[in-house]
């Protein structure tokens, strides 16, 4: 069972489950804080920059929620981002668009290092009552074909509205930065690999 509360992404999901042929998934809008299953029901718990990351206001009932329904030994698996400097994808799209008029509206993904601060998520899932937390940091390669890809992934991100209200020459002003500062992640097949640093967090309810 997938649970998101925008319903663009579960229906995502729902067309990836056929893809791959999976049967036997239910996928459902809502909150990760009120999950509709039963107390100890579930066997384990997975998840990607959502719990313990995106929404501050929702970091404890979310946990509380995870203990709730995950079975005593019940296993979690959790991918959260660390430092968003290390976040090399969105460090380098807040400083191409940092400059941009009206930039003090853009996202800040440095307002969550906070979360990021070494054992500050061990210590919260501890205090939820989950048992032999581990943590690590794991980096992956985002990889896009060319350029015009590198320029879709910024619009389709979290910057992309604010810089689609801008004037036809600011943006190409910012698309062509990106391009220049992306030019170290740039293979020789025009190409874009991007190193990016996240952490892992596991363990068992
Ligand atoms: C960075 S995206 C990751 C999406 C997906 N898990 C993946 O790995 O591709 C974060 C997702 O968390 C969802 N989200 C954030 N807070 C949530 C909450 N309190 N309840 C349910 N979904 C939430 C957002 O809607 C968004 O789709």
């Amino acid at each position: 069972m997938g649970v998101d509360r925008s319903a663009p992404m579960i229906d995502l999901a729902r067309s990836k489950a056929v893809e791959r042929g999976l049967t036997d998934t239910t996928f459902e809008v809502g909150e990760m804080s009120r999950m509709p299953v039963q107390s100890a029901s579930v066997d384990a718990v997975v998840s990607r920059f959502a719990l313990l990351y995106e929404d501050f206001a929702d970091v404890l009932p979310s946990l509380a929620e995870t203990a709730r329904v995950l079975r005593p030994g019940g296993a979690f698996s959790l991918a959260v981002w660390d430092r968003a400097e290390l976040n090399t994808l969105i460090a380098l799209f807040h400083h191409v668009a940092s400059d941009v008029p009206g930039a003090d509206a853009l996202p800040d993904p440095f307002a969550y290092d906070v979360l990021a601060t070494p054992g500050h998520r061990a210590a919260l899932l501890s205090g939820a009552g989950f048992a032999a937390v581990e943590e690590t940091a794991f980096t992956f390669d985002y990889r896009v074909p060319d350029q015009a890809a590198l320029v879709e992934v910024l619009h389709t991100s979290p910057y992309g509205p604010h810089l689609d209200a801008l004037e036809p020459a600011e943006r190409t002003t910012v698309e062509k930065r990106l391009a220049t500062h992306a030019a170290g992640y740039r293979q020789s097949d025009g190409s874009y690999q991007i190193p990016i640093t996240c952490r892992l967090l596991w363990g068992r309810r």
